[in-house]
Formats: C-alpha cells, sequence, structure tokens
C-alpha cells in the first residue's frame, strides 16, 4: 500500500482529493472531460487491472467547479476472478489520499417493475447477496472496528443532497435498494423473483463491496445506479452486456449532470 500512494502521491504532487468517484459500466465519460492528471491503473505498484470491455482503467484526478476529485475510470469487480481485498483494494488508496466523499456508481438491472431503462436510482440502502464479504479476514483496527455498524451506509446527507439536486436539475430519479450478487451470469427471472421478494429494487454485481469497506473506514457514501436493463424476466427480451452499455449510454447525460450537481453541492 504505501509503494502505490508513494507513486500516487509523486504525480499529483500537492493535489489533495476530497471526493473520490467509482464510475461503472459505460459511465466512465465524466473522467474523458475533466482529468487534470491521469493515471493508467497499470502503471501504479501494486494497483489491480481490470479486464471487462467498457471499464477502462485510470485514476483521474481533476479540479472540477474548484473541488478536487479522484475518478475512478473502471472498478475491479469480484467475478473477474479478484479477491475482496482486491476489489476493494482502490477504496483504501482512496481514504489514504485524503477522500473523505465517496461516489460508487453501477449500471444496474432493474427489479422493481415500475423502473424504466435508463432512468437513475439513488440507493438508499443495498443487501449483500454475494456470499462473502471484503471484511473477512484480520481487522485492521487503524482503519476500523471488527463489527462496523452497516445501519447507515449510504450517508442520509449525501441522499439528500443527490435528491436536491436531481429536482433542480428535473432530472427524474428513483430511490431503492441495490443487492449484488457475483455474477458473471445475469440472473435467471426465478432469481429476480426471489431478490425482488428479498427487498431488492435493483440487482448488480459490484458496489456493495467498496460500499462496506468505505463505510468501515468511516467515509460518507452515495451510491447511483444507471437501471440500464429491465432484470430477467421483468423484460420480455433476454439480456447482453450490449443492451446494458447501450442504456447506460442514454443515460449517461443525465447522470453527468447529477453528478457535477452533487459535486458542487459536497
Ligand atoms: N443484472 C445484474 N447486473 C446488471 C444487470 C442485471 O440485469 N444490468 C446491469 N448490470
Amino acid at each position: 500500500m504505501q509503494r502505490t500512494i508513494d507513486y500516487i502521491k509523486d504525480k499529483i504532487k500537492d493535489f489533495k482529493p476530497e471526493i473520490g468517484i467509482v464510475l461503472g459500466s459505460g459511465l466512465g465519460e465524466l473522467a474523458d472531460e475533466y482529468g487534470d492528471i491521469r493515471i493508467a491503473y497499470k502503471d501504479i505498484p501494486d494497483f489491480p487491472v481490470s479486464t471487462v470491455a467498457g471499464h477502462n482503467g485510470n485514476l483521474v484526478f481533476a479540479d472540477i467547479n474548484g473541488k478536487k476529485v479522484v475518478m475512478m475510470q473502471g472498478r475491479f469487480h469480484f467475478y473477474e476472478g479478484h479477491s475482496m481485498a482486491t476489489v476493494t483494494y482502490p477504496i483504501k488508496v482512496m481514504k489514504k489520499l485524503g477522500v473523505e466523499n465517496l461516489i460508487l456508481t453501477n449500471a444496474a438491472g432493474g427489479v422493481n417493475p415500475y423502473f424504466k431503462p435508463s432512468s437513475l436510482m439513488i440507493i438508499k440502502d443495498h443487501i449483500n447477496f454475494m456470499g462473502t464479504n471484503p471484511l473477512i479476514g484480520p481487522n485492521d483496527d487503524s482503519l476500523g472496528v471488527r463489527f462496523p455498524d452497516m445501519s447507515e451506509v449510504y450517508t442520509k446527507s449525501l441522499r439528500k443532497i443527490a435528491y436536491t439536486s436531481a429536482e433542480k436539475l428535473n432530472i427524474p430519479v428513483e430511490r431503492g435498494v441495490y443487492i449484488a450478487l457475483t455474477g458473471p451470469t445475469y440472473e435467471t427471472p426465478a432469481e429476480v423473483n426471489m431478490v425482488r421478494t428479498l427487498g431488492a429494487d435493483a440487482v448488480g454485481m459490484s458496489t456493495v463491496p467498496e460500499a462496506i469497506v468505505a463505510s468501515w473506514m468511516g467515509m460518507k457514501v452515495l451510491g447511483i445506479s444507471c437501471i440500464c436493463n429491465s432484470a430477467a424476466g421483468i423484460s420480455t427480451v433476454g439480456l447482453s452486456h450490449e443492451e446494458v452499455l447501450e442504456n447506460a449510454e442514454k443515460a449517461k447525460g443525465n447522470f453527468k449532470k447529477l453528478v457535477l450537481e452533487i459535486i458542487n453541492r459536497l
């Protein structure tokens, strides 16, 4: 970790990021438009490298309207075969760089039948259904406690800022519970029924590990899902990664505007 931090600090000098953003599938464009310093994951010592199409691998530092932001253009998924420690490593790096507010974004399937494809959902809570937990193992007491409280992972004040921002911009947003499964398979219709019964509004394959670790370390967390498709069985057609990226493309205008407004208000 020290080697990672030393390398990044040498590149960014006195730039101290206060806001971290993890950009999900098809939502990486923000880091193309803004970005004063760009570091490829592959150049960072001990940093993982992502393998999925649609996920670039860059750590991008930008001054956005006077706010110092670090963006992850591309994240690491459990289904890639990475360990939970690897998936959440960048979040620890962000914390060590000084990030206090973390915005996690993702592409998700809509489980709530009222959600339309290409809409945005503010995550109010999550269900960890990945069958493991990123905090399993010896606890690093310097970062957080052994048995962390998870009663407000997605910080209420940040959710409020998100709703106020959406209202100001006239962008309709949903709110709901995100459930994470490991993937890489999309769900069967029976599994979508199951997660709906469990109380989920959206289903995806990311975000929860990062949110758990960030919350454990005392970061404020905001989660935004792009509802890129109706989950299997809710829609009558089969799912494809291409459809997901296509709908992320449609949502990204609103997504970018919303995130920029939220950054302004943080
Ligand atoms: N299921 C799981 N993950 C997803 C989906 C989905 O329908 N869409 C985008 N990511």
